[in-house]
């Protein structure tokens, strides 16, 4: 049986019945991904929906207006269908510009995913940060905020890359980009100044630690890399509690959704599979302005 809490309300275990809960991760593309792998470390129990807006894919082009159009209207189709408890923007492309009006039309609570800057900022030794996200999160006010609240003491290189979320896609297809067109996205983080040089990167997009690896085989010197993943999780937990004891999600249930399709071959199926998605399904949202 499936008991659910309030909309917006905390878990208390104290005075509530333990929910299964299902959780809805959302990202425009394949990004979400490594959100939702952490997400389900720590509720391997819950019911997942895993939601691609690849129609409006890459969210990165998008102004502040037709993003916000695009979400609130695909969240509304999504949130309809599938009743989730919990929904995680696994986006920061989306959060940094959507989370108020999501927050203001729907009640079901939502987790949202922003640049790792107050991480990136604890963790230097040099001063020197490099913030890599899409073109759209590095001109956000909220993420220039972020900088000036809790960076306050460093240097923050923001450099935003119009080619990389794709990159990552095609990594995850099976597909991958040569070394030298990888590199030219990823030089720019790194800065070497007078008083030192940059030794804490922070992925500001979620598709980013697809392509840890190759980050740091390229990287002209070793860094941090920050992934706020981990600590998304640990927001999911603190909103809805821990796993429900003695009860085991079917992996099989786990769905894949996608507004197109377009881009997917057996590689891409494959490696949703492998991620913990075997069903895939299309609800077709084409997206009408750009
Ligand atoms: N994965 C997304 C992010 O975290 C955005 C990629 C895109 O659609 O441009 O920002």
């Amino acid at each position: 049986m499936r008991i659910d809490l309030l909309a917006g309300a905390s878990y208390n275990p104290a005075v509530m019945p333990a929910p299964v809960p299902t959780i809805l991760v959302f990202d425009s593309g394949l990004g979400g991904l490594t959100v939702f792998s952490e997400v389900l470390k720590v509720r391997p129990d819950a019911r997942f929906v895993y939601a691609g807006d690849d129609a409006g894919f890459p969210y990165g082009r998008l102004s502040e207006a037709a993003l916000t159009a695009r979400v609130l209207s695909v969240m509304e189709r999504l949130i309809g269908l599938y009743d989730p408890r919990l929904v995680v923007v696994a986006c920061n492309t989306a959060s940094t510009v959507v989370l108020p009006p999501l927050r203001e039309r729907f009640s079901v609570p939502f987790v949202g995913t922003v640049p790792a800057i107050k991480p990136a900022a604890l963790a230097t030794r040099t001063g020197h940060v490099t913030v890599l996200a899409t073109p759209g999160t590095v001109a956000r006010d909220y993420t220039r905020d972020l900088v000036e609240t809790y960076a306050g003491c460093c240097k923050v290189n923001l450099v935003g890359s119009r080619r990389l979320a794709a990159f990552a896609e095609a990594e995850l297809s099976g597909a991958p980009v040569p070394d030298e067109e990888l590199l030219a996205e990823l030089r720019p983080c790194f800065v070497e100044g007078e008083d030192g040089r940059t030794d804490v990167v922070a992925l500001g997009c979620t598709h980013y630690p697809l392509l840890l690896r190759r980050f740091q085989a390229l990287a002209p010197w070793p860094v941090t890399w920050i992934d706020p993943a981990p600590a998304i999780a640990r927001r999911v937990t603190q909103l809805i509690g821990p796993p429900v004891p003695g009860h085991e999600a079917d992996e099989d249930e786990a769905l894949a959704v996608f507004t197109s399709g377009a881009g997917i071959t057996p590689a891409f199926r494959e490696a949703l599979r492998d991620k913990g998605l075997p069903l895939v399904t299309i609800e077709d949202m084409p997206l009408l302005q750009g």
